[in-house]
C-alpha cells in the first residue's frame, strides 16, 4: 500500500474548519461547549478546530479503534479509552474524522446520552459514499467523500501518514517501498 492522488488539499481543508468553526460556535452560542473527541485519527482536525472556537469548550478524549493494524475494511467500533469526565448537563460536540459504516458514531451518541449530556450534536470531517450500516446523520461534515481509504490530515493507514498536511487516497501497489 502506499498514498496515492490528493483528495483533499490543505488550503481547503483550512478554508472548511473556519467556517465549521463558524457554524459550530452560532449553535452553541453561549452555552459552555464539551467537545468529545475520537482518537486518533481527530487529532489534527481537533487542533485546527478548537483553535477558532472562542466559546467556553472542554476537551474529552475517547480511544476506539475500527481499522486495527493494517485493515483497510471495518472490523467494528471497539472502544480502547473511554473519559472519566462528568457530562451530566453538558452541552457535548460528538467530533470524529470519518462517518463510514456509521457505528462509531452511533456507539458514541448512546454512550453520551447515556451519561445525561444536556444536548450532543456531531460533526465529522470526512462522509464517505457508502451504505451505512446506522443510520446517523452528523450536524456539521466538513466533506463529501467517495468510499475509498483515505490517509492524511490525521489519519493514518497501520499507523503511518497522519503527518501528510493533505488528505490522500490509499492506493495499492506493486513494490514493497510504500513511500509517499
Ligand atoms: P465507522 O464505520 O464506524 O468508522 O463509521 C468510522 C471510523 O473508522 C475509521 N475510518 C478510517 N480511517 N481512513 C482512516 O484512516 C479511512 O479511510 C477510514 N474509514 C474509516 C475512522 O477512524 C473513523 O472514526
Amino acid at each position: 500500500m502506499g498514498v496515492g492522488a490528493v483528495l483533499v488539499t490543505r488550503r481547503r481543508i483550512a478554508r472548511r474548519v473556519a467556517a465549521l468553526a463558524e457554524r459550530i460556535a452560532e449553535s452553541f452560542g453561549d452555552e459552555e461547549m464539551t467537545i468529545v473527541a475520537v482518537l486518533t485519527g481527530v487529532l489534527v482536525f481537533l487542533a485546527d478546530l478548537l483553535r477558532r472556537l472562542p466559546t467556553r469548550i472542554r476537551v474529552e478524549v475517547v480511544s476506539l479503534s475500527s481499522y486495527p493494524g493494517a485493515a483497510v475494511q471495518s472490523r467494528g467500533p471497539s472502544f480502547r479509552l473511554w473519559p472519566v469526565g462528568d457530562l451530566v448537563g453538558r452541552h457535548v460536540l460528538v467530533l470524529d474524522d470519518i462517518l463510514d459504516t456509521g457505528q462509531t458514531l452511533a456507539c458514541l451518541l448512546d454512550r453520551v446520552r447515556s451519561l445525561g449530556a444536556a444536548s450532543v450534536r456531531t460533526c465529522v470531517l470526512l462522509r464517505k459514499n457508502c451504505p451505512r450500516v446506522e443510520r446517523v446523520e452528523p450536524d456539521w461534515v466538513g466533506f463529501d467523500v467517495p468510499d475509498a481509504f483515505v490517509v492524511g490530515y490525521g489519519l493514518d493507514h497501520d499507523g503511518l501518514y497522519r503527518n501528510l498536511p493533505d488528505i490522500r487516497v490509499l492506493e495499492a501497489q506493486d513494490d514493497a517501498g510504500g513511500a509517499p
